[in-house]
């Protein structure tokens, strides 16, 4: 695995984008932009679920307006991610926070599908002063506690055998 990560990062596409002084900035930048709008849409969007702002306006109204903004952006995460995986693959792919991020990531996915099927399937939820559901609001606590957690491990990447030690592959790697 790490030989293949080594070859991988020896390819000229990946020594141009990792030598390059403009493509890993950019792309993060993209990324840290990205991540910005995701959790403002998600956030506004769990707070009107779960009731505690803008009431006068229905969950389905709310989700038409943002929910368009938070999968443009996923969009874009995956892509200037994939950007920056290519560019340092065994900073990334060996990085522990890296996968942990993506599990939790898979999980936000699966719980924010099906609320939105929910969303368009009832219709308690077209209604502007619908009451609030209680599993709705745990659901909405919990999606927002999952995308402060990976923000968190998309940052613990750059330190991961710092945070990790031992159980971070990139530790062996330092030891030699
Ligand atoms: C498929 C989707 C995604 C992929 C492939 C991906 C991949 C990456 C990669 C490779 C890095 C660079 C880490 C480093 O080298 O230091 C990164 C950074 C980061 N990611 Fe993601 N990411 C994705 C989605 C997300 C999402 C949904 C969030 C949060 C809402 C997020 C939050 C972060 C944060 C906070 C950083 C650190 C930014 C920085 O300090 O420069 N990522 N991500």
């Amino acid at each position: 695995m790490v030989d293949l990560l080594i070859n991988l990062s020896q390819t000229p596409l990946a020594l141009a984008m990792a030598t390059s002084p403009w493509v890993v900035p950019t792309m993060q930048s993209i990324h840290i932009m990205s991540i910005a709008v995701i959790f403002i849409s998600v956030l506004l969007i769990a707070m009107r679920a779960s009731g505690y702002a803008w009431a006068g306006v229905s969950v389905r109204q709310t989700v038409a307006r943002f929910a368009p903004w938070a999968w443009v952006s996923l969009a874009l995460l995956a892509l200037t991610g994939i950007v920056l995986i290519l560019a340092e693959p065994i900073r990334e792919l060996l990085a522990v926070s890296f996968w942990i991020k993506m599990v939790l990531l898979a999980v936000t996915i699966v719980i924010s599908t099906r609320f939105l099927r929910g969303v368009k399937r009832e219709a308690a939820y077209a209604e502007v002063d619908g009451p609030v559901n209680p599993g709705l609001r745990r659901n909405a606590i919990v999606t927002i506690i999952l995308l402060v957690i990976i923000i968190f491990m998309g940052r613990f990447i750059a330190y991961d055998p710092l945070i990790w030690g031992p159980l971070s592959p990139i530790s062996a790697i330092y030891a030699g």
